[in-house]
C-alpha cells in the first residue's frame, strides 16, 4: 500500500473548497491510487462550515481517504503537507483600492507561505488559486526561502480551459484535437491567450481560424472576462470550474504533460520571453516526473508580443506595490 499524500487546502469552506475536497478525496487530483490525507485550513469564522464539509466528505465513504484535520493553525495546517493548495483570499470589495486588497492578501499569504517554509514536507507543491493568485504565489513564495522558489504556482489554468473550450466552439473542432495553446501574463483582465502555436487536429489554429479581428474581439476579452461574465449570470463567482481547473493543475503537475502538448501555469520567470526573472507569470510548459519546463523556442509576434508585454507590466506593477507595502 502507498503512503498516503498529505493535501492541504486553505479557504476549505468556501464555494471552490466545496467543489474542490470531493474531487481531491475520490482521486481526481493525484490518481485513483493514491490515498490521501486532507487537511483543511480556515479561519475561525469558517471551521464550523468546514466541519460541516469534512461530515459530508466522511458519508461519502471514499476508500482513498485516510483522514481529515481541520485547523486554524498556518503551522498544523501545512504540518508536512506534500501539496498546498491556497484558495482562502480577501476578494475585493466595493471601493477598495488595489493596494488595500494587497495589504490584506499580503497578510494571508506571507504567514502562509512562512508557515509552509517552516512545516511542509520537502517535496512541497503549491498552487494559489486565491486572487490576485500570480502576485500572492510571490507574497508565499518570498516569503518561504528555504523552498525552491519554482514549487510556488499559480492558477491560470481555468484561463486554458475558457479559452479551449471557446476556440473548440469557434472551429466546431473536438476539445480533444486542440493542442498547445498558451496563456501568458497574468490571470487578470490583461491576460493574453494565445492561439499562434496552438494545433487543431495537426493544423495551425490561427490558420484555423483564419480571423484576427476575431481573436481581438471577440475570443481574448471573451476569455479574459470571462469571470465577470460568469458572475452576472449566476449570480456567484465560478467554483466549480474553478475547481476543475485546480485539479486538472496539479494533476498534470504532478502526472505529466501528453507527448506533442503543454499546459499553462503561473511560474516563478527564469527571464523567458523577456519576462522579468522572478515574476510569477503565465507560460507555456511541459511537465514530467513533477516538474514543470517552460516551453522554449516559439517565435512570438508582433500581436502577441504587445499583450504579453502588458500583462507583465501589470505583475511589475504589482510587485512593485507589494514591495513597497514590504510584503516582499
Ligand atoms: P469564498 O469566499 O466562497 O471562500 C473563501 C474561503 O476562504 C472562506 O471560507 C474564508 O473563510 C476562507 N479564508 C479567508 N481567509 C483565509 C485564511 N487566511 N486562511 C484560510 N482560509 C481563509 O471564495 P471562493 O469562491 O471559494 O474563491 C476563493 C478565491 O479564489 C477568491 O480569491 C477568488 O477570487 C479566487 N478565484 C481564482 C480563480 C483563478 O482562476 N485563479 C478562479 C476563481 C476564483
Amino acid at each position: 500500500t502507498r503512503t498516503p499524500v498529505n493535501v492541504t487546502v486553505t479557504g476549505a469552506a468556501g464555494q471552490i473548497g466545496y467543489a474542490l475536497l470531493f474531487r481531491i478525496a475520490s482521486g481526481h487530483l493525484l490518481g485513483a491510487d493514491v490515498p490521501v490525507k486532507l487537511r483543511l485550513l480556515e479561519i475561525p469564522q469558517g471551521l464550523k462550515a468546514a466541519e460541516g464539509t469534512a461530515m459530508e466528505l466522511d458519508d461519502c465513504a471514499f476508500p482513498l481517504l485516510q483522514g481529515i484535520e481541520i485547523t486554524d493553525d498556518p503551522n498544523v495546517g501545512f504540518d508536512g503537507a506534500n501539496v498546498a493548495l491556497l484558495v482562502g483570499a480577501r476578494p475585493r470589495t466595493k471601493g477598495m483600492e488595489r493596494g488595500d486588497l494587497l495589504s490584506a492578501n499580503g497578510g494571508i499569504f506571507k504567514p502562509q507561505g512562512k508557515a509552509i517554509n517552516d512545516n511542509a514536507a520537502d517535496d512541497i507543491k503549491v498552487l494559489v488559486v486565491g486572487n490576485p493568485a500570480n502576485t500572492n504565489a510571490l507574497i508565499a513564495q518570498a516569503a518561504a526561502p528555504d523552498v525552491p522558489a519554482e514549487r510556488f504556482t499559480a492558477m491560470t489554468r481555468l484561463d486554458h480551459n475558457r479559452a479551449l473550450s471557446q476556440l473548440a466552439k469557434k472551429t466546431g473542432a473536438p476539445v480533444s484535437d486542440i493542442k498547445r495553446l498558451t496563456i501568458w501574463g497574468n490571470h487578470s483582465a490583461t491576460q493574453y491567450p494565445d492561439i499562434f502555436h496552438a494545433e487543431i487536429a495537426g493544423k495551425n489554429a490561427a490558420e484555423v481560424v483564419g480571423d484576427e479581428q476575431w481573436l481581438a474581439d471577440t475570443f481574448i476579452p471573451t476569455v479574459a472576462k470571462r469571470g465577470a461574465a460568469i458572475i452576472e449570470a449566476r449570480g456567484a463567482s465560478s467554483a466549480a470550474s474553478a475547481a476543475n481547473a485546480a485539479i486538472d493543475h496539479v494533476h498534470t503537475w504532478v502526472n505529466g504533460t501528453a507527448a506533442g502538448d503543454w499546459t499553462s501555469m503561473g511560474i516563478p520567470s527564469d527571464g523567458s520571453y523577456g519576462v522579468p526573472e522572478g515574476l510569477i507569470s503565465s507560460f507555456p510548459v511541459t511537465c514530467k516526473d513533477g516538474k514543470y519546463e517552460i516551453v522554449q523556442g516559439l517565435d512570438v509576434n508582433e500581436f502577441s508580443r504587445a499583450r504579453i508585454d502588458a500583462s507583465v507590466q501589470e505583475l511589475k506593477e504589482e510587485r512593485d506595490a507589494v514591495r513597497e507595502l514590504g510584503l516582499i
